[in-house]
């Protein structure tokens, strides 16, 4: 019998896959699995040396998956097809990449914007995967889903961690104890995964949402979904801003629930604005002491007035907590979903040819392109770059 090996496709592509440098940062933009894939599908894949070091991937398993380790990034980026990371390249990395070069990560523009600049002036291509479209076909390749998903693990392991309650109901021979009670504004990706997770650790969880359509996934997690009689449902699914009179009846139906919480988890976001103010200074001085609020929405200004981003701060007995990207606290697995995202999102750019497009016209690609040709490709960053000027 005879077995046929089918023969690398994607010939002189190299992939460099970079050990991310910003503080606190634990994940790599490619696993071992992954690298064996692409190693075998052709490509050349280059990894810097301890790039899975804090996700706990060691180099010799991306050796054995047949990657190249290579030491500095100078050695690494040069001649490279593709670089794959989690954060935005710094201007440094950018001078010593090539013309043409694709990059491809979170490249968080409206914070980036001297490295979108940079890329600019040298040619660089760059897709930035907070800006694939949320559409069905892109479901494998959506990183903030992926990401969201590890947040809002670890934002209710940590509640959890730091509430001195059991969150289960215990019947012992040193008496009962009654279960937790879990509050989770904002039932998004992230929400939705604390809920989950509170759920499993036993706890009574309640939820709110300003889009209604929010409520049937939250019930189907076993979690009370609390109503207000307004739905704030915008474009593509995401949340409207309130108006005024809205915002006071949420107000206070929030913070009645806020108050009989032990572990308060919030995750509201309006992309592309500061995060909604939903637990006041004076709705935390009516929280038991003990209780907990950890705000996902620290880094884009938070969902609690009081909430300091990267600190933990205790208020009245409430402990509340402004995590800073909390998927590096699960860097393994957020690195493999991310990996996959990455995985997904090459197979746009390279055709069944093995040959990489340059031509960026599928929907997918031409939503995420960031930077090409020396243009700035998306209009909001590129109003911010040019303040306003055409
Ligand atoms: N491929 C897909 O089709 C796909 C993939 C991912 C997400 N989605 C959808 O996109 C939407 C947004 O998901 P996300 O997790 O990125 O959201 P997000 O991170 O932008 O926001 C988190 C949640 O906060 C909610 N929120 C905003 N203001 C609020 C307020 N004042 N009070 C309470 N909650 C508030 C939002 O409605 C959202 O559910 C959801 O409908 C989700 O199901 C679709």
């Amino acid at each position: 019998m005879s077995t046929t090996t089918a023969a690398p496709v994607t010939k002189g592509i190299v992939i460099a896959v970079v050990r991310e440098q910003a503080p606190g940062e634990q994940r790599v933009a490619s696993v071992p699995e992954v690298v064996q894939k692409l190693t075998k599908s052709g490509y050349e894949v280059r990894i810097e040396h301890d790039a899975g070091a804090g996700a706990y991937y060691p180099d010799d398993l991306y050796a054995a998956a047949g990657a190249r380790i290579v030491t500095g990034r100078a050695d690494l980026l040069q001649g490279a097809t593709i670089v794959l990371c989690v954060q935005p390249p710094s201007v440094a990395d950018v001078e010593m990449l090539a013309e043409g070069t694709i990059v491809i990560g979170f490249m968080n523009p409206a914070s980036s914007l001297s490295t979108v600049a940079r890329m600019r002036d040298r040619r660089i291509t760059a897709f930035a995967l907070e800006l694939v479209p949320r559409i069905t076909r892109a479901q494998s390749m959506d990183a903030l889903s992926s990401q969201a998903t590890a947040g809002g693990y670890a934002a209710a392991i940590l509640g959890a961690d730091n509430c001195p309650r059991f969150l289960p109901m215990l019947t012992t021979a040193a008496g009962t104890i009654r279960p937790a009670t879990v509050l989770i504004l904002g039932a998004g990706v992230a929400g939705l995964m604390a809920i989950a997770t509170a759920k499993r650790l036993g706890a009574m969880v309640e939820a709110y949402d300003v889009r209604r359509a929010a409520g049937e996934q939250v019930r189907s997690l076993g979690a009370k979904f609390l109503e207000l009689a307004i739905n704030a449902e915008g474009q593509g699914g995401y949340a409207r801003e309130l108006t005024a009179e809205e915002k006071v009846q949420e107000q206070q139906m929030v913070s009645a629930a806020v108050a009989r919480s032990d572990i308060v988890i919030t995750t509201a976001a309006i992309p592309g604005r500061k995060a909604p103010v939903l637990i006041t200074k004076e709705t935390v001085a009516t929280m038991r002491p003990g209780a907990v609020i950890v705000d996902l929405a620290a880094e884009t200004g938070g969902n609690c007035e009081l909430t300091e981003s990267g600190k933990t701060v205790k208020v009245h007995g409430v402990t509340i907590i402004g995590p800073q990207n909390l998927p590096a606290r699960v860097a393994y697995h957020a690195s493999q979903m991310y990996a996959k995202n990455l995985q997904s999102f090459l197979s746009l750019l390279v055709g069944k040819d093995g040959a990489l497009t340059r031509e960026f016209t599928d929907e997918i690609l031409a939503a995420s392109l960031l930077v090409h040709a020396g243009e700035v490709r998306h209009r909001p960053t590129l109003d911010l770059i040019s303040g306003g000027k055409p």
